[in-house]
């Protein structure tokens, strides 16, 4: 088992490469939104699909912090962190709840093309509401370490 002064590499190597993988999902979903000629049918089949596989990881990424983990780690060597580690994960619903609106205006389309643009703008909303919330995760967990992990610009 580590010691409590130590970092654990394993938990640390697990909660960056978890968030490289959603940077990189969200990228793309991005990308996606952002390539010229919006919406044809085609297009919007892979858009769906991605935010779908997006909606499940991020799901599955919540769930795993929730259940412990990192920021749970962090609050154990520094309890002053409670606080802020539970208004973390209570953001939760409220992501899910905000890509969800997205996929659902643009999947029952009647006119895609308008859809696709607000929807963009929307995708564009939540994907800073994730750069804020995992920003505030590796905040956390670089004070609960008390080590310069290079998370935070
Ligand atoms: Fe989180
Ligand atoms: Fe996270």
């Amino acid at each position: 088992m580590a010691s409590i002064d130590r970092t654990d590499p394993v938990i640390l190597g697990h909660m960056l490469v978890e968030h490289r993988d959603l940077f990189n999902l969200i990228f793309s979903v991005r990308s996606a939104f952002a390539a010229e000629a919006a919406s044809t049918p085609d297009r919007l089949t892979v858009l769906l699909s991605m935010l779908h596989h997006l909606r499940d990881h991020l799901h599955d990424h919540f769930a795993q912090e929730e259940e412990g983990g990192f920021l749970e780690e962090a609050v154990t060597r520094m309890p002053r962190l409670s606080a802020a580690a539970r208004s973390i994960l209570r953001q939760h619903p409220g992501l899910l709840a905000e890509l969800d609106r997205v996929i659902g205006a643009i999947e029952p389309t009647t006119d895609p093309a308008e859809s696709w643009s607000q929807a963009g703008d929307d995708f564009e909303m939540f994907s800073a509401h994730m750069a804020a919330h995992e920003q505030s995760e590796n905040a956390v967990v670089q004070e609960g370490y008390n080590e310069d992990l290079g998370l935070i610009e």
